[in-house]
């Protein structure tokens, strides 16, 4: 199944200046136990706004220049992945709306700020399409901004 993964504000917004408009370390703590042990994919402007490799996570990067430095694959290919097993989109904008249509389920992060000025935006979803089957509001630590709601969408057959 395609999964997708994402933490949006309360206009949709994602990013701003190739990076995460905020610093929310239980929402990266939410990221890493959904994701640790399965397949990221991701555009090449996020690939290259992460420090590296995050560990336990096989990286599949989309580009549409020949890499060698890291593992590629195209459009089609993530498709044919998943149907045998969970592949985790994991942005940015780009990337996110390529694989909205064939999304199975999406784990959003409301991140309760509006961002000055963002550049980035998550792909509006349509309500009829998917149900929120999941929504736990977390208050912000001392690690994190920003209050945030942790949801599960579902599509409905
Ligand atoms: N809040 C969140 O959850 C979250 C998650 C991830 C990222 N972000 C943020 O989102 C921003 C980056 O998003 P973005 O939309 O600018 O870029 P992106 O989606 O990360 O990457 C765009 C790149 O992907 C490649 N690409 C796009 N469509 C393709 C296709 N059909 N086939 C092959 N390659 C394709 C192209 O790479 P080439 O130019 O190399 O050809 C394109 O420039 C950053 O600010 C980042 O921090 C936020």
């Amino acid at each position: 199944m395609i999964v997708m993964i994402y933490a949006c504000d309360l206009q949709n917004a994602i990013g701003k200046n190739g990076d995460l408009p905020w610093r929310q370390s239980t929402d990266l703590q939410h990221f890493k136990r959904i994701t640790t042990g399965g397949t990221i994919v991701m555009g090449r402007k996020t690939w290259d706004s992460l420090p590296g490799k995050l560990p336990n996570r096989k990286h599949l990067v989309m580009t549409r220049n020949s890499r060698t430095d890291i593992d590629t694959v195209t459009f089609e290919e993530v498709l044919e992945l998943s149907n045998e097993e969970d592949i985790f989109i994991i942005g940015g904008g780009e990337i996110y709306s390529l694989f909205l249509p064939y999304a199975g389920r999406i784990h959003r992060t409301i991140i309760h700020c509006n961002v000055t000025e963002p550049d980035t935006f998550a792909p509006a979803i349509d309500e009829n399409e998917f149900s929120v089957i999941q929504s736990n509001f977390v208050k912000k630590t001392e690690k994190d901004q920003y209050d945030m709601t942790f949801e599960l969408l579902e599509k409905q057959h």
